[in-house]
């Protein structure tokens, strides 16, 4: 019933010709993928990127944009200019982005609102730092930011809305949410949309997992009945490995 979703989040890797390259041996390899297949490279190399994707399957992403849409706002890119680019889809809210750049759930909740009255497609990640979960606060924590981060939405908004559930202690570490702690959190937050947006958009939102997501792990957790897809980082700069898990077969 819902598509699944397999983005991959390059970070700040790849220059212009190696995310040509990237491309062109994945093109063939996710050809008959079943999912949706999405990567997000640099912002510097959107344009070429897209030029390589034309005839494959798969979408391209931004990792962030502005909340605001034009005017004196020196160093930020719009989901307009996004757009013109080519991209359908933006990653918005990443662990990263909230911890390192001081990214607020309002600023990204604005950002949400700029990407949707433009037309893109948003994946919006949320998730837990290890002191969080280790205090029982996951809940919590996740409730404030499905709850921030999707203010003021309508619920034909949220047709455009995909939620990334990245536990931060799984995000490059090697450590992955076991498919139970990943499948209960994901429970949860459909939960959580049911009671904000109603029994339809909770059926319908594409809830991703992300935290070190590879070839080894992603068939067991596309198996659990609410988890739609991966949000994938270091795994998605190797043509094989993220070839392998837009492959994936949903088996425990
Ligand atoms: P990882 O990153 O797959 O390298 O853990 C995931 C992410 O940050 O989106």
């Amino acid at each position: 019933m819902r598509t699944p979703i397999i983005a991959g989040n390059w970070k700040l890797h790849k220059n212009r010709a190696e995310a040509a390259e990237l491309i062109r041996q994945l093109a063939s390899m996710v050809q008959d993928a079943e999912a949706t297949v999405i990567i997000a490279p640099v912002f510097t190399t959107l344009e070429s990127a897209r030029i390589a994707l034309e005839g494959s399957n798969i979408a391209l992403a931004a990792q962030n944009c502005s909340c605001e849409s034009s005017g004196a706002f020196t160093g930020e890119v719009s989901a307009s200019h996004l757009i013109d680019v080519g991209c359908s889809h933006v990653i918005l809210g990443h662990s990263e982005r909230r911890q390192l750049f001081g990214e607020t759930d309002d600023l990204i909740n604005r950002k949400i609102s700029a990407a949707q009255q433009s037309g893109l497609h948003t994946i919006f990640c949320i998730g837990e730092t290890l002191e969080e979960r280790e205090q029982d606060q996951t809940l919590d924590v996740l409730r404030t930011q499905v709850t921030e981060g999707l203010a003021g939405l309508s619920t034909e908004q949220m047709q455009d809305v995909s939620i990334a559930y990245e536990p931060v202690w799984a995000i490059g570490t090697g450590k992955t949410a076991s498919t139970e702690q990943a499948q209960d959190v994901h429970s949860f937050v459909r939960g959580m949309i049911f009671s904000l947006f109603g029994q339809q958009t909770s059926e319908r939102v594409r809830i991703l997992y992300g935290g070190s997501v590879k070839p080894e792990n992603v068939d067991s957790l596309m198996a659990q009945q609410d988890i739609d897809g991966a949000l994938v980082g270091g795994a998605s700069l190797k043509a094989e490995d993220f070839a392998r898990i837009a492959n994936f077969r949903a088996v425990n």
